[in-house]
């Protein structure tokens, strides 16, 4: 290729090493003949390694003990967003992304977050004075006996849900499972009052914002949401005897339904920027309307015990060893009150960036965030140890040579906890430059929870995916297979193939780049749920005894997660894939439409716009080997320019299907393809607003409502065909 070729003739016409002339016709026929061709063997040895062997050398650097000096150094307090404890984690950040010589800076930015000042939460078994004394529960997650971070646990902020409506509401508990719409309309169905009820529900299958919401909704006057022991500690083997999650251990979180600060929608928090009166923020609907506070599986069997009426259905129920679950309303009644401190405090991204050689004006963006509501071993700091144990690999790459022919940038986000409030003000900020410039985004928030590799990403990133995972990136709990050995067997699927998990769900920082700026992006972690989710034992000692004994799997993540950004950042040609992009929208399409025989919409301009993107992925690919095997043949460089034109196309498809209106009533959001169901913030759609649209046309049917989904068939038709035109590259 061009560089070595470069070289070879340099080294060869290099006067230091012909200048050796002498008289004897041995030493000319030496000099002549075959010191030359000794010096071309020389030069291919001495030549830079091509890409690939950094790459290969990118694996063998893999190092155990500096991710978890790095996760041990990270964790040592509780780092809330805002707080000092956070600016220090930074500093920390800092410091290490610069030892390892990259350009560092910090992209602040003042925004609104939430802190909780006063709470209680009395129950009465009954609202009438009764024999039975009320409980004052005292919402503290317990310290065990030898816990070595007992001393720093006192710095944590009280369980709390952040942006929690202050006041006090008192009412009667009524049980609502997990707080589902379809619970609330189970609860409406079987005549149970929530109106001035205190609502009672578990964590684990939808986003905590939208629990608050669907019980103010159905017209509850406060919420409690606890963690069943069924669903977080089965066995009775909770930490630090074994995994799960102890008796006092609460789930903290955020109750803010969108995304980034809640004082500037769709614009960055930048010092002195304008920002929404108190008045529009209540209006936005975003904001919890009823007070709220989490609570323990302890406190939550407590709350049940006071509880009345019917008996919960089945699937309602907890485990065998509790009580017996019913609806309610009372006797039992819950007073409740939480005053918070809303405040607008600094938050720090970290971005350190090495510059690419050839193309420094494109950029593959790898991220994960830094603050914790407490320790954070798992979130986020497992991804801040392996994004450190990246970085120092690309920089033994750098002394050995290697320069990235696109510009990397590795960005370590504030305030995800909040409400993915740091990445979403900086893309946000940076939208335009991104949407000219960037590649692809590559998160990993709390990568290593247990056994078994996850990904999730736009459909084009799918083959990469899963080459980087085949190579040789050892399986950490099988050092005998690779990790895509052991994602295929996991998986059920007779193809044999790795399910692969699409981008529709809010819940972590690449929802700013797909969602709003339509970049590329991927996310991927070792397990699934892990159960000290967001509380106190989310520590060092929990990752130590059960999430990653050995650090292999921070390595692994950092080996997979590295090598996806290498190959993107250095492959000549974009490792991008739209037939497979294209096939996967015909499924989603096949599937929508089969869940819809004998109602009125016609899927077909859907369905011809993807025919259509496909055909123009076919061709685009055949450009690129057109243009690889032209050089190949004819030995030539390639045509730099064409190159270059056939990766701009590439880039810019994922962009084309955004559009400037957004979703119905959810204009932040660009992207028509994926984006979060209305009620579930963590639940991922393909065609979210199609999806809301079908929803609400099933329970209405009327004509509007139908006439309504035809028309979003059409506009997701046009993004698909934007996307086609600009992969054929050809004006109308
Ligand atoms: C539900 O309870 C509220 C408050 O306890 C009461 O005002 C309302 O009348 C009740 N509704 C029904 C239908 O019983
Ligand atoms: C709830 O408790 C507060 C004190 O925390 C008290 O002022 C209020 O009267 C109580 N409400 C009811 C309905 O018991
Ligand atoms: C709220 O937070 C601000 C900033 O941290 C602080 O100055 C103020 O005293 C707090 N208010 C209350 C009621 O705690
Ligand atoms: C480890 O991987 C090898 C090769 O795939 C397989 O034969 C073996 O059963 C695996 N061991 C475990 C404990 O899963
Ligand atoms: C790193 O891995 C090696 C080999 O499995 C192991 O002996 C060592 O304890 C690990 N280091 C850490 C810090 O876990
Ligand atoms: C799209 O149309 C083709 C024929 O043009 C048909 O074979 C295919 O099943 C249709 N797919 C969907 C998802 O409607
Ligand atoms: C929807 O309304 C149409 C008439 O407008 C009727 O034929 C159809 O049965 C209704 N479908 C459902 C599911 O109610
Ligand atoms: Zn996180």
């Amino acid at each position: 290729m061009k560089e070595s070729g470069e070289s070879k003739k340099t080294r060869r016409l290099d006067p230091s090493a012909t200048a050796t002339g002498g008289a004897s016709s041995a030493h000319l026929l030496f000099v002549g003949l075959i010191l030359p061709f000794i010096l071309i063997l020389l030069s291919f040895t001495a030549s830079p390694p091509s890409k690939a062997t950094y790459h290969s050398l990118f694996l063998t650097l893999a190092n155990n003990a500096t991710a978890a000096r790095h996760l041990h150094a990270l964790t040592r307090r509780p780092h809330v967003a805002g707080t000092p404890a956070n600016a220090d984690v930074a500093a920390y950040v800092r410091n290490a992304l610069s030892a390892a010589s990259f350009s560092v800076h910090t992209a602040s930015y003042d925004v609104l977050l939430s802190y909780p000042v006063r709470r209680s939460l009395v129950l009465s078994p009954s609202p009438r004075p009764s024999s039975s004394p009320s409980i004052a529960f005292d919402l503290v997650q317990e310290i065990y006996p030898g816990d070595p971070y007992a001393a720093a646990a006192a710095e944590a902020v009280p369980s709390f849900l952040a942006y929690a409506r202050s006041g006090s509401a008192a009412g009667p508990v009524v049980y609502a499972n997990y707080g589902r719409v379809e619970d609330f309309a189970t609860l409406k169905a079987l005549g149970v009052n929530v109106t001035g009820a205190v609502v009672l529900a578990r964590y684990g299958k939808i986003f905590r914002g939208d629990i608050i919401k669907n019980a103010e909704d159905a017209g509850a006057a406060a919420a409690v949401v606890y963690t069943d022991a069924k669903d977080y500690c089965e066995d009775k083997r909770w930490f630090p005897e074994g995994p799960g999650m102890p008796p006092s251990g609460v789930q903290v979180g955020t109750t803010y339904r969108g995304l980034g600060d809640p004082t500037t929608p769709g614009w960055p928090s930048t010092a002195g920027c304008e920002r929404l009166r108190a008045a529009e923020l209540a209006a936005s609907g975003l904001m919890p309307g009823i007070p709220s506070l989490p609570v323990s599986a302890r406190d939550g069997e407590a709350i049940h015990k006071t509880v009345g009426g019917e008996v919960a259905p089945d699937d309602w129920q907890g485990g065998e060893r509790g009580p017996i679950y019913r609806l309610g309303p009372g006797p039992g009644f819950l007073n409740l009150t939480y005053i918070g401190n809303e405040t607008i405090a600094t938050i720090e991204n970290v971005i350190a960036v090495i510059e690419g050689k050839e193309e420094p004006d494109r950029y593959v963006i790898l991220g994960n965030h830094r603050d914790a509501w407490t320790f954070g071993a798992v979130d986020p700091n497992s991804g801040t140890a392996a994004l450190l144990e990246v970085a120092e690999r690309l920089v033994k790459l750098q002394k050995r040579g290697w320069r990235p022919r696109r510009t990397i940038v590795v960005c370590n986000w504030d305030a995800e906890e909040y409400g993915l409030i740091g990445s979403t003000e900086w893309v946000e900020e940076n939208r335009e430059i991104l949407a000219s410039r960037a590649i692809a985004y590559l998160n990993a928030d709390c990568p290593v929870r247990g056994p078994g590799f996850h990904a999730s990403a736009t459909p084009q990133l799918d083959a990469l995916l899963k080459e980087a995972t085949k190579r040789k990136v050892q399986d950490p709990d099988n050092f005998s297979q690779t990790v895509y050995d052991s994602w295929i067997s996991s998986n059920d699927s007779p193809l044999a193939s790795c399910s692969i998990g699409r981008l529709g769900g809010g819940g972590t920082d690449f929802a700013a780049f797909i969602q709003h700026a339509g970049v590329p992006s991927a996310d991927m972690c070792f397990g699934e749920g892990y159960p000290v989710y967001h509380s106190l034992y989310d520590d060092f000692v929990w990752m130590q005894k059960f999430g990653d004994p050995l650090f292999h799997k921070h390595v692994a993540v950092a080996s997979i997660w590295g090598l996806v950004a290498l190959r993107l950042a250095d492959d000549e040609f974009l490792p991008f894939d739209y037939i497979s992009y294209a096939s996967e929208l015909q499924q989603n399409t096949k599937i929508l439409e089969d869940g819809m025989s004998g109602m009125p919409v016609n899927f077909d301009p859907l369905n011809k716009s993807i025919e259509e993107l496909k055909k123009a992925a076919i061709h685009i690919d055949n450009q690129r080997k057109a243009t690889e095997m032209e050089a190949g043949l004819l030995g030539w460089t390639k045509d730099l320019r064409k190159v270059r034109e056939l990766n701009d196309m590439l880039m810019m498809a994922e962009r084309a299907f955004t559009d400037r209106e957004g979703l119905p009533q959810r204009q932040w959001y660009k992207h028509l393809i994926y984006g979060p169901s209305l009620h579930d913030d963590y639940g991922s759609k393909s065609f979210p607003g199609l999806d809301d649209a079908i929803e609400k046309a099933k329970s209405l049917n009327t004509s509007d409502s139908w006439y309504f989904v035809q028309h979003e068939v059409w506009r997701v038709a046009r993004v698909v065909k934007q996307a086609s035109l600009v992969l054929k590259g050809k004006l109308t």
